[in-house]
């Protein structure tokens, strides 16, 4: 195994975190990939304005993934952010090919990224019962930015009114 530069943690919750940080790596990267979708297929009234802010959402959730995998690493595991690895192991449900519709994106996106919050939520809380604040503190920020960001999303739809 890679060096542990996180010494204070004992093995058992470092390897507790390293799992839980590679899950949600798996699911932030799968959100990611969705969004891409969504930006490249979705038409109707408000494209544009919706076409160039998901690639801010897209930005997010890269940043947010490349922070727990560092994270991974530097607690001396490895990151598991391979294609096959995040298809094994999201807990999304797969983004549909063949939407057009932009309020068909919106709403597709949304109820992956209230899945996706739920998911990070029970990550703080894990990870604050483990004694890894700074892991709770990094899940909370990742999470506080896609709360954000669907609720961006999802004001693009009257269904969201
Ligand atoms: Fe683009």
């Amino acid at each position: 195994m890679p060096q542990n530069f996180v010494p204070f943690l004992n093995e058992n919750a470092r390897n507790e975190m390293i799992g839980l940080l590679n899950d949600r790596l798996a699911d932030t990267i799968d959100l990611g990939n969705a969004v891409k979708q969504a930006h490249w297929n979705l038409r109707g009234t408000g494209f544009i304005g919706v076409h160039e802010m998901l690639d801010d959402v897209a930005d997010h959730l890269r940043e947010g993934s490349d922070m727990m995998a560092e994270r991974v690493s530097m607690m001396g595991g490895f990151a598991r952010g391979s294609s096959q690895t995040v298809a094994e192991k999201t807990t999304l449900e797969p983004y549909p090919t063949e939407i057009v519709a932009l309020e068909d994106h919106v709403q597709a996106l949304v109820s992956r990224f209230n899945a996706y919050t739920t998911k990070l939520r029970e990550a703080v809380n894990a990870a604050g019962e483990a004694g890894d604040e700074d892991s709770a503190d990094l899940f909370t920020e990742v999470s506080r930015t896609a709360e954000k960001d669907a609720w961006f999303i999802g004001s693009n739809s009257a269904k969201a009114a």
